[in-house]
């Protein structure tokens, strides 16, 4: 198996015109979203950090992300705005640049769980942590993916998917990180000007949690309702007595 390279990554990437400013490749790194996070320089286009091993991974609501070395796609890429720029649903964007990745790479029965888990079937198999800070005159937000490549299925406590259990070998990591990035930037360079509201028809189709019944988890506020889908600035939409509520950050959780 090739080990991620910079050049190897470009060069699937063809010379398309992209807003990069450079890619770093770490062997082993606390994480990649900390490393992106502390060495701002006032760069206006998008900075990647790759690794193969994480010591402390982080993934949502102060959880752990654990991969062993070489397993995961552990990418992260830093995106510069100016400070007041809204946010609304860059998330859920993050998410749809995964789910296009892996269906050029030929995989189906794609979906996405609010805001950005990205599944196939009933198996997770990518996970986003999107953080922001406003640093000078600029918000950087820092969007760090786990793409599950090769996992060992069977340890995992959840039930997972990987790439290579659907598609083999045929797509070097490398190639995947290019697709990776060629959506990533592309659909934030959209997104930016555009907005979210173009992107709301889009998630009907791959809404994993419409019609199911969730746990939603607020603080100390916890209960169960019914998914309904989102609104035009990325809210999820629950249905709670009788009642449709936005839910603009909580846990939310599939009942059986
Ligand atoms: C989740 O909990 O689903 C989100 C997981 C995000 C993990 C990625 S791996 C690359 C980047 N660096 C980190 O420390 N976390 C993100």
């Amino acid at each position: 198996m090739n080990d991620l390279n910079k050049f190897e990554i470009l060069e699937c990437l063809h010379g398309k015109n992209l807003e990069l400013e450079d890619i770093v490749v770490f062997q082993s790194i606390d994480s990649t979203n900390n490393f992106l996070l502390k060495e701002f320089k006032g760069e206006t286009r998008t900075k990647v950090c790759l690794a193969e091993y994480q010591i402390e991974g982080r993934g949502q609501y102060g959880r752990q992300w654990i991969s062993p070395s070489h397993r995961n796609i552990l990418a992260s890429l830093r995106f510069t705005l100016p400070k007041n720029h809204s946010l609304n649903g860059l998330s859920i964007i993050m998410g749809l640049a995964v789910l296009n990745t892996l269906k050029d790479l030929g995989i189906n029965s794609l979906r996405i769980k609010w805001p950005n888990d990205v599944y196939v079937e009933d198996g997770k198999i990518a996970g986003i942590l999107v953080e922001n800070r406003v640093v000078l005159d600029s918000r950087i937000i820092v969007v760090g993916i786990g793409l599950n490549w090769r996992m060992e299925v069977s340890v995992m406590t959840q039930k997972i998917a990987d790439i290579s259990g659907i598609i083999g070998n045929k797509v070097s990591r490398n190639c995947i990180v290019g697709r990776l990035l060629f959506h990533s930037i592309q659909l934030f360079e959209d997104w930016k000007t555009i907005g979210f509201l173009p992107y709301l028809n889009a998630w009907q189709e791959i809404d994993y949690l419409y019609d199911k019944h969730v746990k939603v988890s607020m603080g100390n506020e916890e209960f169960v309702a019914l998914g309904v889908g989102i609104d035009s600035d990325g809210a999820l939409l629950v249905k709670y007595q009788g009642e449709i509520k936005r839910i603009f950050s909580a846990q939310v959780s599939v009942l059986e």
